[in-house]
């Protein structure tokens, strides 16, 4: 199976100019995640595939009374085809677990792909690995609950360890391979045959990318502040064999 590789702008502003010469150069599966502003921008690349950083959890076909949300269906009409969800920094801003599941539903039957974001605290890796493990499978099992089987094929679970986001602080590789198989047990086998795929994000760089990205166990990455410049993304993804 292909690897993935995302790029999470967050509320950053892309280059424009440099992204115009970006050609990513492997065979990875390569998604861009700009804010909902910059999605229109990055529509239609051959090259890439869309994602959009957060999703509202309701669908309404017509659109509906939610000031500042956007919908599945809006999202798609821009050619989107993966959504964010759970990311630490929204669960911060207030995204409960539940908030999360219904996210997760509404994406799903909506025919949008879905990045499930997990990912313990520093206060609770402080008490060890089994403590993250049992932490990050409370926040799988409750946004998994009620999901249909069939759609396990078009979900991806980024861990995403929260001490080791934006602080140059990566895991270590063997624990986060330790996890994604984890994570893998939770949920067995997709209906197609496929386990379902995991990928590691935390201050992964052009440096650091390989020890995760070539690993057996690691499916890709989710890049952050690296991804902003698009040379460093290039790189990130060259590192893919
Ligand atoms: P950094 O790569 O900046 O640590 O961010 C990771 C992340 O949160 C990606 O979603």
């Amino acid at each position: 199976m292909k690897k993935f590789i995302a790029a999470n702008f967050k509320m950053h502003e892309p280059d424009l100019r440099a992204w115009a010469k970006f050609k990513p150069t492997s065979g990875a599966e390569v998604v861009m995640f700009p804010s909902f502003l910059h999605i229109p921008l990055f529509s239609g690349r051959k090259d890439t595939i869309l994602g959009a950083q957060d999703v509202f959890w309701e669908n309404l076909r017509s659109g509906g009374a939610y000031t500042g949300e956007v919908s599945a269906q809006m999202l798609k009409n821009f050619g989107v085809k993966y959504a964010l969800i759970g990311h630490s920094e929204r669960r911060a801003l207030g995204d409960t677990n539940e908030i999360v599941g219904k996210k997760l539903k509404t994406a799903l039957a909506s025919g949008l792909k879905v990045i499930l974001c997990v990912g313990e605290g520093e206060d609770v890796r402080k008490k060890g690995i089994t403590s993250a493990k049992n932490f990050v499978r409370a926040q799988m099992k409750s946004a998994l609950f009620g999901v249909k089987k069939k759609f396990l094929k078009d979900i991806i679970v980024a861990y995403e360890p929260i001490w080791a986001i934006g602080t140059g602080r990566t895991d270590k590789p063997a624990d986060a391979i330790a996890m994604a198989d984890f994570i893998r047990s939770l949920l067995s086998v997709s209906p197609t045959g496929g386990p379902v795929r995991v990928i590691y994000g935390g201050s992964v760089t052009a440096k650091n990318a390989k020890k995760f990205i070539s690993q057996k166990g690691i499916d890709g990455a989710l890049v952050g502040g690296a991804s902003l410049d698009p040379k460093e993304f290039a790189k990130i993804i060259s590192s893919v064999k």
